[in-house]
């Protein structure tokens, strides 16, 4: 071809990168690896290949971990921690630091070798996946040196467990390694068994940065190898990045262990077009949000909703578009679309197309002779419920429905079970910012799409998962108090005496749903006494179907979300006036109960709802330091439905100590109060009735927490369930939770002192919230 006809055409030409270092870095190691133990690499036992999915060809043969080898990468890790965790966070700073130097310096073989095993294009790798991973790390020395000045009174979790996917494999690391060794945690990680090879190479270079052994641990294998690490019980954390199904099966294995956990987890994201959005940007942004690393994003935009006006014409500068994308060998600069991950992953890709009763249109682009390669596909035509509308299909597939109107979006938008994030195109800033709020996600792009940094937290809500990656609220999620807590003593109710005299007057104690006082559903109540066996009243004994009653109660109430901060901090105090107004007799009634003098528990009470008045309108979000022209905030939003089992120990303090944090943040709720004592929980009706609280928002059921506990955990439409009661339920609700992975905040069988600091403040608050980030980029 004469240079003038290179002119003429304009054809990209091939600009393929180098892999010899990477070849010869495999080479090294003859192409066989073990894992990384205690600083060391092991002698490879049992192993499968890795390979190159661009080519079928084979790259290394990787050791299948057995629970053997868990189990010692554990103790090492175990062995290790106290020293790392005393080292003064400056120390923990300099390692940190010297990973995102060392990362740099070797970031194009990392980048190479990332391709080599994934797939991804090597712009991407080498543009977006590495140096995000530096900048990680990066961020995180800064954390660990600040740490100990502005995280006072915390302390690590111990030893975390990671196991990630092979979507983002280095970049995964990262987001797990960086947070847990800032905040002085060990770490064994399990990397996708698809791609391995960067945390082996990631491996190495922490022994050049001379981090000391046993702090970094990785164990290679597949789901089984997973599996045991999430089951080993020395793990004190497990964070989880992967398939849904995966994280509710670690949800259950975790239940009741103690060990923490974050889930991310999978996503069928938004991407709304409005009529007045610059359509040449949002289809560039469109390539980037659903044909990026080929789709295999958790947070790909891959549901187009597109308004009807200019659908038509939408789709059709798509498909424009789709026939220019080039797709080829990874290791080309010019290729926009790289390889499918694994043959097993292209057949689930092709089966789930092939399923589609939609019009669907093939990119008009040459495909490679061979390797894994699917062509960018547009899918239009599906109904809302729809398989491939509901369901991730995790390549590079769109699929597209449109809306009239904004409302419409938003509905369209939310009809999904998961809620990872979305992005919004308009021209129009009011409509974007209004929209924003509106979905349910945690991640908001407004004209912009896979926007990511360390200092801005990622995560989703619902089936998506739960916790926060990046930012301080990242930070926290490899954190616990410093100060241990004591067992919780269970508090048995007064039996019922041999003889007792009956009340002067009958009461019966109802529950409280939708505002109204209600008789229980199975038309049972019980007697309650006092410790020397005077007959109080009686209670009502809630039931499931007074469970789904008060959750439909307190769903109609959602709109309570949408008041201000200051609207709400006016009817927290008003529920104080009123109590503040009936003192002598809750103190008297608390007395009855308990047998203690309960004065000083209503005063406390009384102080307990000022200070969530008082953080109604103060617990702010944050504007976010992101490398970026523009902003990313951090808004602090209702988690939703909230329900609790209330703690024994102060049944009137308890239950305003979880009461309070959630209403003041925007969410309903549906307690149970204490079991043993609920008499104190029941007058209250009459507080809430008269302090203009709209009905719905706080709703009281009675009864057996253990009974209780159950359909609370199990409910699809609660979206987080807290846990003080003196009954040890923690085990039942991890595990049933898993079925809509509402958030849960169990005690473990552990005590709170509910007078003092421990019973309020930011950890109340940040149960009560759901951090969204909206990227607002700015410029023309
Ligand atoms: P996966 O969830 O099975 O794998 C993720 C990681 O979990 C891997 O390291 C795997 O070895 C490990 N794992 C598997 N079973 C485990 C178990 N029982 N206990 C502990 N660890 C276990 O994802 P997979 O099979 O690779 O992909 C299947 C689908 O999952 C994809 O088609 C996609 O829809 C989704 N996915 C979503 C990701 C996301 O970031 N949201 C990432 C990867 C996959």
């Amino acid at each position: 071809m004469t240079i003038k006809e290179i002119f003429d055409r304009m054809d990209y030409g091939p600009a393929p990168e180098g892999n010899a270092e990477a070849k010869a870095w495999l080479a090294r190691h003859g192409a066989t690896f073990g894992h990384f133990i205690d600083g060391q690499f092991t002698a490879p036992g049992q192993t499968f290949a890795t390979k190159n999915p661009a080519t079928g060809a084979e790259l290394a043969q990787i050791t299948q971990g057995s629970a053997q080898d868990i189990d010692t990468a554990v103790a090492a890790a175990r062995r290790a921690q106290p020293k790392w965790a005393r080292l003064p966070g400056h120390a923990r700073a300099k390692y940190l630091y010297a990973l995102a130097r060392l990362i740099q310096k070797h970031a194009r073989l990392l980048a190479v070798l990332e391709t080599m095993d994934n797939g991804k294009p090597i712009r991407e790798s080498r543009d977006i996946d590495i140096p995000l991973v530096a900048r990680h790390f990066y961020y995180h020395a800064g954390l660990a040196q600040l740490m100990e000045s502005e995280l006072p009174g915390q302390a690590p979790l111990g030893v975390c467990g990671a196991v990630i996917p092979w979507n983002f494999p280095l970049l995964m690391l990262a987001w797990k390694v960086a947070p847990a060794l800032a905040a002085g945690n060990t770490i064994v990680l399990k990397p996708a068994e698809y791609t391995p090879l960067t945390a082996l190479l990631f491996a190495e270079i922490t022994r050049e940065a001379g981090l000391p052994k046993g702090v970094l641990n990785i164990v290679t294998g597949d789901g089984d190898t997973g599996a045991a690490l999430v089951a080993h019980p020395g793990m004190d954390k497990i964070a989880f990045t992967g398939s849904t199904a995966v994280g509710k099966a670690i949800r259950r294995a975790t239940a009741g262990t103690g060990k923490a956990l974050t889930l991310e987890l999978g996503g069928k994201s938004p991407y709304i077009v409005f009529d007045d959005a610059d359509l040449d940007s949002a289809i560039e942004g469109l390539v980037d949000a659903i044909w990026f690393n080929q789709g295999q994003v958790c947070c790909a935009g891959s549901r187009l909703l597109v308004q009807e006006g200019i659908a038509p014409r939408f789709h059709e500068k798509l498909k424009r578009r789709m026939d220019g994308l080039r797709l080829g060998d990874p290791l080309d600069k010019c290729i926009d679309v790289g390889a499918v991950v694994d043959p097993v992953q292209l057949a689930t890709i092709t089966d789930m197309v092939r399923s589609s009763d939609g019009d669907i249109y093939h990119a008009n682009t040459p495909l490679p002779a061979q390797g894994c390669y699917y062509p960018p596909t547009l899918i239009t035509g599906l109904g809302t419920a729809s398989r491939l509308m509901q369901e991730e299909i995790f390549g590079p597939v769109l699929v597209s429905m449109t809306f009239r109107t904004p409302a419409e979006a938003v509905e369209l938008a939310n009809n999904t079970r998961y809620g990872l994030a979305a992005s919004v195109w308009t021209e129009n800033v009011n409509l974007a910012l209004d929209i924003a709020p509106k979905i349910k996600a945690g991640v908001v792009w407004v004209n912009a799409t896979n926007l990511f940094d360390a200092a801005a937290g990622f995560g989703g809500v619902r089936e998506s998962g739960f916790g926060r990656e990046g930012g301080w609220e990242g930070l926290m999620a490899y954190l616990k108090p410093a100060r241990a807590a004591k067992p919780l003593k269970p508090l048995p109710a007064t039996p019922e005496p041999a003889s007792f005299d009956a009340p002067a007057l009958d009461r019966t104690a109802k529950l409280f749903i939708g505002g109204k006082q209600a008789r229980p559903d199975g038309g049972y109540s019980r007697a309650v006494f006092s410790p020397r066996g005077r007959h109080l009243g009686h209670v009502g004994i809630g039931n499931r179907k007074d469970i789904r009653n008060a959750v439909e109660a307190a769903h109609a109430a959602k709109g309570w979300g949408k008041a201000t901060g200051h609207n709400r901090a006016q009817i927290l105090y008003y529920i104080a006036e009123n109590l503040s107004a009936r003192a002598a007799e809750f103190a008297a009634r608390l007395k009855d109960l308990t047998g203690k003098d309960g004065a000083e528990e209503v005063e406390a009470t009384i102080s307990r709802l000022f200070t969530y008045a008082a953080w109604s309108d103060k617990f702010d979000g944050q504007a976010k330091s992101v490398p970026l022209r523009g902003i990313a905030l951090a808004m602090n939003e209702p988690v939703g439905v909230i329900a609790a089992l209330c703690p024994d120990e102060a049944p009137l303090l308890g239950l305003i100590s979880v009461m309070a944090p959630a209403i003041a943040m925007g969410n309903t709720c549906v307690l149970v109060p204490s079991e043993p004592f609920p008499l104190a929980a029941t007058d209250l009706y009459q507080v809430l009735e008269t302090s203009d609280l709209p009905a719905g928002v706080v709703n009281i059921v009675t009864g057996s927490h253990a009974e209780l506990a159950k359909p609370l955990a199990g409910h699809m439409d609660v979206d987080a369930l807290w846990s003080f009661s003196s009954s040890d339920l923690s085990a039942l609700i991890e595990s049933e939770s898993a079925t809509n992975l509402k958030r849960t905040w169990v005690n473990h069988a552990k005590a709170r002192d509910w007078t003092g600091a421990e019973g309020e403040g930011r950890p109340f608050l940040g149960h009560a919230t759901a951090i969204k980030t909206v990227w607002v980029p700015y410029g023309e």
